[in-house]
């Protein structure tokens, strides 16, 4: 690690935090993650409890909830306490509820969703500002099945300044049809230019906005140039362990991450046992520079 990587670790570690009152909040790593207690999914939270959980979400990217008993009705009234739920069309999802994704994994799975370093939806226009997924089973042998998340914030930050000025001078183009590939997609997949580096709207901080499971290439390159750098900034994730945490799921998880600033990666490692979760997406805004 050099010393840019260093300087930005401490910076993301050591910012000044409030402490909460009425939810516990215990960090998953310095840099990314927090398991949230004392907080009941199932009911209507109070002010007090939903404000904490909003800067928690904002402070740690990626917030764990342990052993909540929901209904599909309660995931998505939480849900929509953050935003409108994105709605998919019925001929596209397993299921017959469009605003639930299932995520599901079996004997017969020949992939699965997620496993790529990705966010989800960056090929929208407004891709989603987070995603909620409710884990329901877990694998039979006792372990697997985890999900890495990754900070975008410290990923920018790792970089010399002179590749984050750069970086921020260029556009790029998310394709929805790169994860059908080897597959025939559905018509219709979005596919759109958004900043290489965007600014989180509610926090104002900058993030690197690509990602291997969507964007295909930088539009100011040439294509052998473009590929070199999104090589060297998908490689950034994938070799950079400090960027990341995992989390370990359990029946009754629910983890509700923030896509404006963080990449996921679901480990398919529990073939062929079977895993099953739903999962929700807010809707968000148009990613600026
Ligand atoms: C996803 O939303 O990409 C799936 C994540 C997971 O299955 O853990």
């Amino acid at each position: 690690m050099d010393q840019q990587g260093l300087n930005a670790i401490e910076r993301i570690a050591g910012a000044q935090r409030m402490p909460y009152r009425s939810i516990s909040v215990e960090r998953l790593t310095p840099v990314i993650g927090a398991e949230i207690g004392g907080v009941d999914l199932s009911r209507s939270l109070p002010p007090e409890q939903l404000a904490e959980i909003r800067r928690a979400f904002l402070e740690n990217h990626v917030l764990v909830f342990r052993d909540q008993q929901l209904s599909v009705e309660q995931h998505k009234a939480f849900g929509r306490l953050f935003g409108q739920l994105r709605a998919l069309p019925l001929e596209d999802i397993d299921g017959d509820d469009p605003e639930l994704v299932v995520i599901r994994a079996n004997a017969q799975s020949r992939f699965v969703a997620g496993e790529t370093w990705h966010t989800d939806g960056t090929a929208d226009p407004e891709p989603s500002m987070g995603s909620m997924l409710y884990v329901k089973e877990t694998p039979a042998i006792g372990t697997g099945g985890d999900t890495l998340f990754a900070n975008m914030h410290l990923a920018l930050e790792m970089l010399s300044p002179a590749m984050q000025g750069f970086l921020g001078t260029l556009t790029a183009i998310h394709d929805g049809e790169i994860p059908w590939k080897g597959y025939t997609p559905p018509p219709g997949l979005p596919k759109t230019e958004h900043p290489v580096v965007v600014r989180h709207p509610e926090t104002g901080r900058p993030s690197l906005f690509v990602n291997s499971g969507f964007t295909s290439h930088i539009v100011q390159l040439s294509a052998g140039e473009s590929q070199v750098l999104l090589g060297m900034l998908f490689d950034l994730v994938a070799r950079e362990p400090v960027l990341s945490c995992r989390v370990r799921w359990a029946p009754g998880t629910l983890v509700f991450w923030d896509n404006r600033c963080t990449q996921h990666h679901a480990v398919w490692d529990y073939f062929p046992h079977s895993r099953y979760g739903e999962r929700v997406t807010i809707l968000g805004g148009r990613p600026q520079a």
